[in-house]
């Protein structure tokens, strides 16, 4: 199967891409909705909540797993890649991907000004993963980022529809905002924020755009498959679904 693992329900938003536009692979999704959120825990500490989620989709079956999660794939998928995987699973059966580098590689086709915005979890700022990838592939692209870290909580809360989520979304914005005039594309660096893209984008300014993950990550995961044969032979093709919550599902 092909796992994904996010702190709570925003990965649920790259899987739904992930499933339209392949739905013939089997899925399993785990949520860490009990610890969630990730975004204002030590590095540390993210990095083996993150191990103990994808050895719990490995345990079930997936081969390869999505970090739907941008303070994961941020702090800990390096390290598992480098550390953790070939320590497990010297025989290299086993995948891990994250959603930050194929973001960047995809963004700077969308800005024009060359500057982007990013809105993300105060671990994934912190590590300034975003300025340093997209600076890697466009290094001309001049990255701007600004945490949000009332928003995770409240999302898993449902209170997505509330005055409270739309006057903190406007805050955030701001701050982001305020760092430059140019800015004409925002990435909406974590995953939970797709699930209020509606109220964000009622807050954007005239000319600036915002972009989720889900749809940019479920074509990156059609051209990997199609480029890892040795991977995409062994998944199960039943178009199966499986959601698993550490809290009540
Ligand atoms: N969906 C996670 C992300 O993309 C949220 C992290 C959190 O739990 O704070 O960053």
């Amino acid at each position: 199967m092909i796992g994904f693992f996010d702190s709570g329900l925003g990965g649920l938003t790259v899987l739904k891409e992930a499933v339209k536009l392949l739905p013939q692979y089997s899925y399993i999704y785990l949520g860490d909705n009990a610890r969630t959120p990730y975004g204002d825990l030590d590095q540390e500490t993210i990095y083996e909540y993150t191990v103990e989620g994808i050895s719990a989709l490995f345990h079930r079956g997936a081969e390869l797993v999505i970090l739907a999660c941008n303070t994961s794939s941020s702090v800990a998928l390096r390290r598992i890649q480098q550390e953790f995987l070939p320590h497990v699973y010297p025989e290299r059966s086993r995948r891990v991907l994250g959603i930050i580098i194929p973001t960047a590689e995809e963004i700077g086709r969308i800005t024009r000004s060359r500057e982007v915005g990013v809105l993300a979890t105060q671990a994934t700022v912190n590590s300034l993963a975003y300025t340093k990838e997209i600076a890697k592939v466009f290094p001309e692209v001049k990255t701007y980022e600004a945490a949000c870290p009332m928003l995770v909580p409240m999302i898993e809360d449902g209170e997505s529809e509330s005055l409270e989520i739309n006057d903190l979304i406007q805050i955030y914005m701001n701050e982001l905002l305020v760092q430059s005039f140019n800015i004409d594309t925002i990435i909406l660096g974590c995953t939970h924020f797709a699930l209020i893209e509606g109220q964000i984008k009622r807050q954007l300014p005239y000319g600036v755009r915002a972009v989720s993950q889900g749809p940019i990550i479920a074509r990156k995961l059609e051209d990997y498959l199609a480029r890892h044969s040795e991977i995409e032979n062994k998944l199960e093709k039943k178009g199966e679904r499986i959601f698993l919550s550490t809290e009540n599902s």
